[in-house]
């Protein structure tokens, strides 16, 4: 493959820039030539904001799977599409052929025909990170059915919720999961979430740890027999044929948190998705034909299905899927994966950075690293320290170090240096894609034109124009979308995070200014937290802010008020992080729960956090004005109490 709309320098950059604003149609239709359709669109762009309605490619006609597949067979048939490194460094590891892969997913697009997914249906896909899981996403897309992908670490009533919003009458499981010392009982823990259900026909079975799972008559199958099925009575050509889909046909539902109510399943199509991933792929990365790109995410997470499966594999790329985590058996698993595939460019989080960070530099001893060529990190603000210590003892200061910022809604990286093209300054996201006009606005959506004391400029990050990836809709209810990223400032798609931009126009993302956390690079809504603790059954009422954590980023802290302490107040706590662990899943378990007598609230009744989160933060001088509390008496409470 060659990708002739890779830019090579910062002059080329500035051109590109340039011309994806002045002329967006001609610029993104150009590079939507280098894509295979089986009819071209009639009309790159329409849009409005107000609705918002988004549409690229319209009239196009595709399967992205021929883009990520067959249109490679030719050229990479025999080279690798994923390299497989399982949990335990002891077993097998697999390479998947461009070749096998698309043998493998041809025949589980039957094994999903067969057991009744039309196109439009919806597949909740529950798996660890197996090369099973790709199949499945693959799968979906080759039929047009509408994957949705549920994170191994949330509970049964979160995938219970997700399953109910998206109407999902098929699952796609496995028995267990290896993550570290850790087995995750996968299957049973989606026979919780089934419990009551009447919607799902079908689950489908991948054994990947042989744990003893319970399977229903005529709902339940394993995936190994319904697999031979169709090996067994068809040649490959008979089962291969994929679904003509129209550019605007959604792709996938991925649920994500935002500041109120349940997370909601952001909606993304397929002409787009395809186009923004493949092209922020190569020229972020700056991926070159054979190097072998290992980005650490998860498949459940955006990151994994933008830089793992679509937009590696529609560049022909070589994929690296690791099932484990990077502490175990110790803190060296990374480098050790590096070394032994001649890792190129290496995408993970800072969480991760600084997690390894902890573990000092033994763990590098003996380690080569010299194939790495660029490095990335994605998920939060990266930290001077943690930005240095990749810098100087993964990248050896060799390799230039790509800070992107992104987020599930956006489809793929919208600002971000391009690595070794355009200039990187720690923790400085630096300068959009092309196509990518962001602007700070004020808290009243005026355009921020005045510097602040550092002389940066300071507000609120939004966007004045689509890209190819830029969200459709969020499933089931557009209204939300609309008034979640398109109705705070006008005509502008609001991202939630506050920036900093400097005279070189270089973006700084300081962090949510809305109330969502960061943990690990995970996103959690507040609400949704407070929801989970005051369904223990002695909470009375609870607020959640978040407070800066060392390795984590931003932890959790609850201040919660009860009526009473069963047991004394350390199992009381536990009592209440297991119940949030069951309602949403151990990501979301309180670091810190504070009890307390009564919480600052205006005359309205309005909980004021912006105190909770100057005492969480332990900046108790700062909290600013609290006269017109209620009872600003429990602000003295509280404070002593902090923990
Ligand atoms: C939020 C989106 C992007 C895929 C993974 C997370 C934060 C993301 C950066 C970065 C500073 C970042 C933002 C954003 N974020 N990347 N490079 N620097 N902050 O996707 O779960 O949708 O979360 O992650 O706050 O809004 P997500």
């Amino acid at each position: 493959m060659s990708y002739p709309y890779q830019i090579k320098s910062l002059e080329e950059y500035k051109v590109a820039y340039q011309k994806s604003i002045t002329d967006p149609e001609g610029f993104w239709g150009e590079i939507a030539e280098n894509f295979t359709w089986r009819k071209k669109w009639d009309k790159v762009l329409n849009w409005n904001f107000k609705e918002p309605k988004v549409e690229w490619f319209a009239g196009g006609k595709l399967n992205i799977t021929e883009n990520c597949l067959d249109r490679h067979l030719p050229a990479l048939a025999d080279k690798p599409a994923i390299i497989w490194e399982p949990n335990n460094p002891e077993e097998r590891v697999r390479i998947v052929t461009y070749e096998r892969l698309h043998k493998r997913v041809c025949q589980f697009a039957q094994v999903l025909k067969n057991n009744g997914v039309k196109k439009g249906d919806r597949v909740c896909i529950y798996m660890g990170m197996v090369p099973e899981l790709a199949y499945a996403v693959l799968a979906c897309a080759r039929i047009g059915a509408i994957h949705s992908v549920i994170f191994g670490g949330f509970s049964a009533q979160s995938i219970a919720d997700r399953l109910e919003d998206a109407k999902a009458e098929y699952i796609v499981t496995c028995d267990g999961a290896y993550r570290g010392g850790k087995d995750i009982p996968l299957k049973s823990i989606i026979d919780d979430a089934l419990i009551g259900n009447k919607v799902v026909k079908r689950v489908i079975v991948y054994t990947r740890t042989r744990t003893a799972v319970s399977m229903i008559k005529g709902r339940d199958v394993w995936w190994e027999d319904e697999m031979l099925k169709v090996t067994d009575t068809l040649p490959v050509e008979d089962f291969g044929k994929s679904e003509e889909m129209d550019a605007e046909d959604p792709l996938f539902i991925l649920y994500t948190s935002g500041s109120t109510g349940k997370p909601k399943g952001v909606v993304h199509t397929i002409g787009g998705y395809m186009v923004w991933t493949n092209y922020t792929f190569v020229n972020t990365f700056q991926y070159q034909p054979g190097q072998v790109h290992f980005c650490t995410a998860d498949i459940g997470w955006i990151t994994g299905h933008s830089y793992i499966i679509y937009g590696p594999l529609s560049a022909g790329a070589t994929s690296l899927m690791f099932e484990g985590v990077p502490t175990w058996p110790d803190a060296g698993r990374f480098w050790d994966i590096v070394d032994k595939y001649k890792v190129n460019i290496l995408y993970t989080a800072p969480t991760a950075i600084r997690s390894l960070m902890s573990y000092g530099l033994d763990p590098l001893k003996g380690k080569d690293l010299s194939s790495l060529k660029v490095l990335g990190t994605v998920g939060e603000p990266i930290n001077e320290e943690a930005w240095h210590w990749y810098d100087e003892n993964i990248g050896k200061k060799k390799c230039p170090i790509v800070d992107t910022w992104w987020q599930t809604e956006t489809a793929g990286i919208l600002i971000s240096n391009l690595a070794g093209v355009t200039p990187s300054k720690p923790s400085w996201a630096t300068l959009p894609l092309p196509g990518i006009q962001p602007v700070l606005v004020d808290d009243r959506g005026k355009e921020v034109t005045e510097k602040d004391e550092e002389g940066l400029y300071k507000g609120n990050l939004c966007m004045k124009a689509p890209w190819p990836g830029i969200l459709r809709t969020t499933y089931g209810d557009h209204e939300r979308c609309r008034t979640n990223y398109f109705a705070t400032y006008e005509n502008l798609y609001f991202t939630g995070d506050g920036a900093l931009r400097n005279d070189d126009g270089f973006f700084r993302i300081t962090g949510r200014v809305d109330d969502v956390l960061n943990v690990s690079g995970h996103r959690i809504g507040t609400a949704e937290v407070e929801n989970a603790i005051n369904m223990h059954a002695s909470v009375v009422e609870s607020a959640v802010v978040g407070f800066p954590h060392e390795v984590k980023g931003q932890g959790i802290y609850a201040y919660v008020i009860v009526s009473a302490m069963h047991g004394d107040e350390e199992h009381t706590r536990k009592d209440i992080s297991q119940t949030v662990a069951r309602i949403i899943g151990p990501i979301a378990k309180p670091d810190r729960i504070q009890f307390v007598n009564g919480l600052p609230k205006t005359r309205s009744g309005k909980i004021m956090r912006r105190i909770l989160r100057k005492i969480a933060e332990g900046e108790m001088d700062k909290l600013g004005d609290t006269s017109t509390l209620l009872d600003p008496g429990v602000v003295d409470e509280i404070k002593s109490g902090k923990l």
